[in-house]
Protein backbone atom coordinates (compact mmCIF):
# COMPACT_ATOMS: atom_id res chain seq x y z
CA UNK A 1 0.00 0.00 0.00
CA UNK A 2 1.65 3.63 -0.97
CA UNK A 3 1.13 6.68 1.01
CA UNK A 4 -1.50 8.05 -1.16
CA UNK A 5 -3.72 5.08 -0.62
CA UNK A 6 -3.23 4.98 3.19
CA UNK A 7 -4.08 8.61 3.46
CA UNK A 8 -6.72 8.54 1.12
CA UNK A 9 -8.03 5.29 3.63
CA UNK A 10 -7.45 7.32 6.50
CA UNK A 11 -9.14 10.55 5.13
CA UNK A 12 -12.59 8.88 3.74
CA UNK A 13 -12.63 6.72 7.11
CA UNK A 14 -12.88 9.66 9.04
CA UNK A 15 -15.73 11.79 10.32
CA UNK A 16 -15.86 14.22 8.64
CA UNK A 17 -14.30 12.73 5.57
CA UNK A 18 -11.47 14.79 4.00
CA UNK A 19 -8.63 14.23 1.62
CA UNK A 20 -5.57 16.14 2.06
CA UNK A 21 -4.88 18.63 -0.05
CA UNK A 22 -1.10 18.16 -1.17
CA UNK A 23 -2.79 15.12 -3.56
CA UNK A 24 -4.70 18.24 -5.61
CA UNK A 25 -1.12 18.20 -7.35
CA UNK A 26 -0.52 15.54 -10.19
CA UNK A 27 0.39 16.74 -13.56
CA UNK A 28 -3.26 17.85 -14.10
CA UNK A 29 -4.13 19.09 -11.01
CA UNK A 30 -0.82 21.53 -11.22
CA UNK A 31 -1.84 22.43 -14.89
CA UNK A 32 -5.63 23.48 -14.05
CA UNK A 33 -3.80 25.46 -11.20
CA UNK A 34 -1.85 27.62 -13.58
CA UNK A 35 -5.43 28.16 -15.11
CA UNK A 36 -7.20 28.87 -12.30
CA UNK A 37 -4.32 31.61 -11.47
CA UNK A 38 -5.24 32.82 -14.92
CA UNK A 39 -9.16 33.32 -13.86
CA UNK A 40 -10.65 36.59 -13.80
CA UNK A 41 -11.93 35.45 -10.47
CA UNK A 42 -8.71 34.22 -8.26
CA UNK A 43 -7.35 37.86 -7.15
CA UNK A 44 -4.39 35.90 -5.27
CA UNK A 45 -1.85 35.44 -8.05
CA UNK A 46 -2.64 38.64 -9.71
CA UNK A 47 -2.06 40.51 -6.54
CA UNK A 48 1.25 37.99 -5.41
CA UNK A 49 2.72 39.50 -8.96
CA UNK A 50 1.80 43.06 -8.79
CA UNK A 51 3.70 42.73 -5.33
CA UNK A 52 6.29 41.06 -6.70
CA UNK A 53 7.06 43.61 -9.52
CA UNK A 54 6.40 46.44 -7.39
CA UNK A 55 8.25 45.92 -4.18
CA UNK A 56 11.27 43.04 -5.35
CA UNK A 57 13.81 46.44 -5.16
CA UNK A 58 12.79 46.65 -1.74
CA UNK A 59 13.39 42.95 -1.19
CA UNK A 60 16.50 42.55 -2.82
CA UNK A 61 17.55 45.02 -1.06
CA UNK A 62 16.90 43.65 2.27
CA UNK A 63 18.04 40.14 1.21
CA UNK A 64 21.15 41.48 -0.02
CA UNK A 65 24.28 39.24 -2.20
CA UNK A 66 25.18 35.70 -2.52
CA UNK A 67 21.69 34.50 -0.50
CA UNK A 68 20.56 30.64 -0.69
CA UNK A 69 17.00 30.89 -1.90
CA UNK A 70 15.35 27.85 -0.71
CA UNK A 71 11.56 27.81 -2.19
CA UNK A 72 8.13 25.57 -0.77
CA UNK A 73 6.53 24.30 -3.10
CA UNK A 74 7.70 26.56 -6.20
CA UNK A 75 5.14 24.90 -8.98
CA UNK A 76 6.11 26.97 -12.30
CA UNK A 77 8.69 29.06 -11.02
CA UNK A 78 6.89 32.55 -12.45
CA UNK A 79 7.28 34.44 -9.15
CA UNK A 80 10.83 33.03 -8.35
CA UNK A 81 12.06 33.86 -11.70
CA UNK A 82 11.33 37.49 -10.56
CA UNK A 83 13.01 36.99 -7.56
CA UNK A 84 16.19 35.61 -8.38
CA UNK A 85 16.66 38.38 -11.42
CA UNK A 86 16.18 40.97 -8.72
CA UNK A 87 18.79 39.71 -6.50
CA UNK A 88 22.48 40.44 -6.90
CA UNK A 89 24.52 37.44 -7.29
CA UNK A 90 22.55 35.15 -5.50
CA UNK A 91 24.55 32.17 -4.60
CA UNK A 92 22.39 28.99 -5.38
CA UNK A 93 18.37 27.98 -5.32
CA UNK A 94 16.60 24.84 -3.61
CA UNK A 95 13.13 24.65 -5.56
CA UNK A 96 11.32 21.49 -2.75
CA UNK A 97 8.34 20.69 -4.95
CA UNK A 98 5.99 17.37 -4.44
CA UNK A 99 5.43 17.55 -8.34
CA UNK A 100 8.29 15.73 -10.47
CA UNK A 101 6.74 17.05 -13.31
CA UNK A 102 6.39 20.33 -12.76
CA UNK A 103 10.30 20.23 -10.59
CA UNK A 104 12.02 19.51 -13.57
CA UNK A 105 9.86 21.99 -16.09
CA UNK A 106 10.72 25.02 -13.37
CA UNK A 107 13.94 24.22 -13.31
CA UNK A 108 14.70 23.68 -16.65
CA UNK A 109 13.24 26.71 -17.65
CA UNK A 110 15.20 28.76 -15.08
CA UNK A 111 18.37 27.34 -15.83
CA UNK A 112 17.78 28.35 -19.26
CA UNK A 113 17.43 32.27 -17.96
CA UNK A 114 20.11 32.01 -15.62
CA UNK A 115 22.68 29.44 -16.44
CA UNK A 116 25.33 30.82 -13.99
CA UNK A 117 22.94 29.74 -10.95
CA UNK A 118 23.30 26.85 -8.99
CA UNK A 119 19.93 25.00 -9.10
CA UNK A 120 19.87 22.44 -6.75
CA UNK A 121 16.05 20.69 -6.74
CA UNK A 122 14.72 18.52 -4.45
CA UNK A 123 11.70 16.33 -5.04
CA UNK A 124 10.19 16.16 -1.45
CA UNK A 125 6.97 16.62 0.40
CA UNK A 126 7.99 20.03 2.44
CA UNK A 127 5.56 19.07 5.26
CA UNK A 128 8.21 16.11 6.24
CA UNK A 129 11.55 16.52 7.69
CA UNK A 130 13.76 18.11 5.13
CA UNK A 131 17.93 16.10 5.66
CA UNK A 132 19.77 19.22 6.31
CA UNK A 133 23.06 17.51 3.71
CA UNK A 134 20.71 18.26 1.15
CA UNK A 135 20.38 21.88 1.74
CA UNK A 136 24.28 22.88 2.52
CA UNK A 137 26.75 24.49 0.15
CA UNK A 138 30.18 24.41 0.92
CA UNK A 139 31.64 27.37 1.25
CA UNK A 140 27.97 28.40 3.01
CA UNK A 141 25.75 30.97 1.40
CA UNK A 142 26.02 34.10 3.38
CA UNK A 143 22.38 34.50 4.18
CA UNK A 144 19.31 31.41 3.93
CA UNK A 145 16.33 33.03 2.90
CA UNK A 146 12.87 30.71 2.95
CA UNK A 147 10.94 31.67 0.37
CA UNK A 148 7.66 30.71 0.22
CA UNK A 149 5.02 32.69 -2.19
CA UNK A 150 1.59 32.02 -2.96
CA UNK A 151 -1.25 31.57 0.02
CA UNK A 152 -0.15 28.37 0.26
CA UNK A 153 0.43 28.88 4.52
CA UNK A 154 -3.04 29.16 4.22
CA UNK A 155 -3.39 25.82 3.49
CA UNK A 156 -2.43 24.48 6.73
CA UNK A 157 -4.54 25.34 9.83
CA UNK A 158 -3.58 27.64 12.94
CA UNK A 159 -1.20 25.48 15.13
CA UNK A 160 -0.02 23.51 11.17
CA UNK A 161 1.30 27.39 9.98
CA UNK A 162 3.13 27.87 14.07
CA UNK A 163 4.86 24.78 13.30
CA UNK A 164 5.67 24.94 10.10
CA UNK A 165 6.73 28.49 10.42
CA UNK A 166 9.00 27.19 13.36
CA UNK A 167 10.11 24.71 10.62
CA UNK A 168 11.26 27.46 7.90
CA UNK A 169 12.80 29.54 11.11
CA UNK A 170 15.24 26.52 11.87
CA UNK A 171 15.97 26.09 8.41
CA UNK A 172 16.64 29.84 7.54
CA UNK A 173 19.26 29.66 10.42
CA UNK A 174 20.20 32.61 12.64
CA UNK A 175 21.46 34.92 10.31
CA UNK A 176 18.20 34.23 7.63
CA UNK A 177 15.18 35.24 6.90
CA UNK A 178 11.55 33.70 6.11
CA UNK A 179 9.40 35.54 3.21
CA UNK A 180 6.33 34.45 2.87
CA UNK A 181 2.87 35.38 0.85
CA UNK A 182 -0.03 35.39 3.46
CA UNK A 183 -3.79 36.26 1.31
CA UNK A 184 -5.61 38.78 3.69
CA UNK A 185 -9.43 38.48 4.69
CA UNK A 186 -11.92 40.24 2.68
CA UNK A 187 -15.72 40.37 1.52
CA UNK A 188 -17.06 36.59 1.61
CA UNK A 189 -18.53 37.01 -1.87
CA UNK A 190 -15.25 38.19 -3.30
CA UNK A 191 -13.09 35.34 -1.69
CA UNK A 192 -16.03 32.55 -2.50
CA UNK A 193 -16.04 33.45 -6.30
CA UNK A 194 -12.05 33.16 -6.11
CA UNK A 195 -12.53 29.73 -5.24
CA UNK A 196 -15.41 28.79 -7.71
CA UNK A 197 -14.52 30.36 -10.79
CA UNK A 198 -17.26 31.01 -13.15
CA UNK A 199 -15.34 28.98 -15.44
CA UNK A 200 -15.85 25.89 -13.82
CA UNK A 201 -11.67 25.41 -13.50
CA UNK A 202 -11.28 25.05 -9.64
CA UNK A 203 -14.67 22.01 -10.10
CA UNK A 204 -12.04 20.34 -12.15
CA UNK A 205 -9.52 20.89 -10.12
CA UNK A 206 -11.10 19.77 -7.00
CA UNK A 207 -12.57 17.03 -8.86
CA UNK A 208 -9.26 15.88 -10.51
CA UNK A 209 -8.65 14.18 -6.97
CA UNK A 210 -11.23 11.79 -7.51
CA UNK A 211 -10.18 11.07 -10.78
CA UNK A 212 -6.69 10.35 -8.84
CA UNK A 213 -8.67 7.85 -6.93
CA UNK A 214 -9.72 6.32 -9.80
CA UNK A 215 -6.80 6.08 -12.20
CA UNK A 216 -4.15 5.30 -9.51
CA UNK A 217 -5.88 3.23 -6.53
CA UNK A 218 -8.24 1.59 -9.12
CA UNK A 219 -11.11 2.81 -6.61
CA UNK A 220 -15.19 2.70 -7.78
CA UNK A 221 -16.71 5.67 -7.79
CA UNK A 222 -19.25 7.79 -9.32
CA UNK A 223 -17.71 11.15 -10.24
CA UNK A 224 -20.94 12.29 -11.71
CA UNK A 225 -22.42 12.01 -7.75
CA UNK A 226 -19.69 14.67 -6.82
CA UNK A 227 -20.07 18.56 -7.37
CA UNK A 228 -17.47 21.22 -6.30
CA UNK A 229 -18.21 23.70 -3.56
CA UNK A 230 -16.95 26.80 -2.04
CA UNK A 231 -17.48 27.35 1.54
CA UNK A 232 -16.79 30.17 4.11
CA UNK A 233 -16.10 29.25 7.96
CA UNK A 234 -16.18 32.14 9.65
CA UNK A 235 -15.56 30.48 12.59
CA UNK A 236 -11.70 29.72 11.55
CA UNK A 237 -11.83 32.29 8.86
CA UNK A 238 -10.95 29.96 5.99
CA UNK A 239 -12.27 29.12 2.62
CA UNK A 240 -13.33 25.12 2.59
CA UNK A 241 -13.37 23.48 -0.91
CA UNK A 242 -15.42 20.11 -0.56
CA UNK A 243 -16.74 17.42 -2.99
CA UNK A 244 -20.49 17.25 -2.16
CA UNK A 245 -22.32 13.91 -2.54
CA UNK A 246 -25.59 15.09 -4.88
CA UNK A 247 -26.94 11.78 -3.85
CA UNK A 248 -26.46 8.83 -1.48
CA UNK A 249 -23.09 7.19 -2.78
CA UNK A 250 -19.92 5.08 -2.42
CA UNK A 251 -16.47 4.92 -2.81
CA UNK A 252 -14.37 1.70 -2.70
CA UNK A 253 -11.07 1.69 -2.17
CA UNK A 254 -8.90 -1.71 -1.93
CA UNK A 255 -11.56 -3.50 0.14
CA UNK A 256 -12.60 -0.36 2.27
CA UNK A 257 -16.19 0.97 1.15
CA UNK A 258 -17.24 4.59 1.74
CA UNK A 259 -20.78 5.26 1.80
CA UNK A 260 -21.73 9.18 1.49
CA UNK A 261 -25.38 10.28 2.41
CA UNK A 262 -26.73 13.12 -0.11
CA UNK A 263 -25.22 15.83 0.81
CA UNK A 264 -22.29 14.96 3.03
CA UNK A 265 -19.21 16.09 1.70
CA UNK A 266 -15.46 15.33 1.48
CA UNK A 267 -13.60 18.36 2.67
CA UNK A 268 -10.16 18.78 -0.40
CA UNK A 269 -8.22 22.50 0.80
CA UNK A 270 -8.51 24.72 3.38
CA UNK A 271 -7.45 28.32 2.39
CA UNK A 272 -7.06 30.71 5.66
CA UNK A 273 -6.97 34.22 5.52
CA UNK A 274 -5.15 36.63 8.27
CA UNK A 275 -5.06 40.19 8.87
CA UNK A 276 -1.58 41.33 9.08
CA UNK A 277 -1.63 41.77 13.01
CA UNK A 278 -2.58 38.34 13.05
CA UNK A 279 -0.58 37.08 10.82
CA UNK A 280 2.68 38.68 12.87
CA UNK A 281 1.59 37.49 16.25
CA UNK A 282 1.35 33.84 15.08
CA UNK A 283 4.68 34.66 13.43
CA UNK A 284 6.16 35.96 17.03
CA UNK A 285 5.34 32.64 18.43
CA UNK A 286 6.49 30.53 15.88
CA UNK A 287 10.02 32.36 17.02
CA UNK A 288 9.95 35.29 14.00
CA UNK A 289 10.33 38.93 14.15
CA UNK A 290 7.93 40.58 11.53
CA UNK A 291 11.07 42.87 9.63
CA UNK A 292 9.02 44.08 7.28
CA UNK A 293 5.69 43.87 5.37
CA UNK A 294 4.83 44.54 2.31
CA UNK A 295 0.86 45.21 0.70
CA UNK A 296 -0.35 45.10 -2.96
CA UNK A 297 -2.06 48.35 -4.41
CA UNK A 298 -5.27 47.43 -3.59
CA UNK A 299 -4.50 45.36 0.20
CA UNK A 300 -5.31 42.30 -1.12
CA UNK A 301 -2.49 40.43 -0.61
CA UNK A 302 0.80 40.59 2.12
CA UNK A 303 4.19 39.31 1.58
CA UNK A 304 6.25 38.92 5.09
CA UNK A 305 9.87 39.13 5.70
CA UNK A 306 10.45 37.68 8.71
CA UNK A 307 13.73 36.97 10.81
CA UNK A 308 14.95 34.68 14.12
CA UNK A 309 14.30 36.23 17.08
CA UNK A 310 17.93 36.14 18.23
CA UNK A 311 16.01 35.74 22.39
CA UNK A 312 15.10 32.55 21.33
CA UNK A 313 18.63 30.79 21.38
CA UNK A 314 20.94 28.88 18.45
CA UNK A 315 18.97 27.73 15.60
CA UNK A 316 20.31 24.63 13.92
CA UNK A 317 19.28 22.56 10.34
C1 LIG B 1 -0.41 26.71 -5.14
S1 LIG B 1 1.05 26.18 -5.96
C2 LIG B 1 2.10 27.58 -5.71
C3 LIG B 1 3.24 27.64 -6.66
C4 LIG B 1 4.17 28.85 -6.50
N1 LIG B 1 4.92 28.81 -5.25
C5 LIG B 1 3.41 30.15 -6.58
O1 LIG B 1 3.33 30.85 -5.61
O2 LIG B 1 2.88 30.43 -7.66
C6 LIG B 1 1.61 25.05 -4.79
C7 LIG B 1 2.81 24.21 -5.25
O3 LIG B 1 3.28 23.49 -4.12
C8 LIG B 1 3.45 22.12 -4.45
N2 LIG B 1 3.15 21.38 -3.24
C9 LIG B 1 1.94 21.20 -2.65
N3 LIG B 1 2.07 20.48 -1.53
C10 LIG B 1 3.40 20.20 -1.40
C11 LIG B 1 4.17 19.48 -0.43
N4 LIG B 1 3.57 18.94 0.63
N5 LIG B 1 5.50 19.39 -0.60
C12 LIG B 1 6.12 19.96 -1.68
N6 LIG B 1 5.43 20.66 -2.64
C13 LIG B 1 4.10 20.77 -2.49
C14 LIG B 1 2.48 21.85 -5.57
O4 LIG B 1 2.91 20.76 -6.38
C15 LIG B 1 2.46 23.18 -6.32
O5 LIG B 1 3.43 23.21 -7.35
Amino acid sequence: MNDFEIDVIQGLSHSPKFLPCKYLYDEKGSDLFEQICETKDYYVTRADLELHQTKLPEISQLIGPHAHIIEFGSGAGTKTQQLLSSLTEPRAYTPIEISPTALALSVETLQSIFPDLSIIPLEADYTQDIDPDDLRLDPPARRRVVYFPGSTIGNFTREEARGFLTRMGKIAQQNGAVLVGVDLIKPIPELLRAYDDDEGITERFNKNLLVRLKEELGAELDLDAFKHEARFNSELNRIEMHLVATKPTSIRVAQHHFHLAAGETIHTESSHKYTIEDFQALAKEAGLIAERVWLDEGARFSMHYLVPDPSKGRLNQ
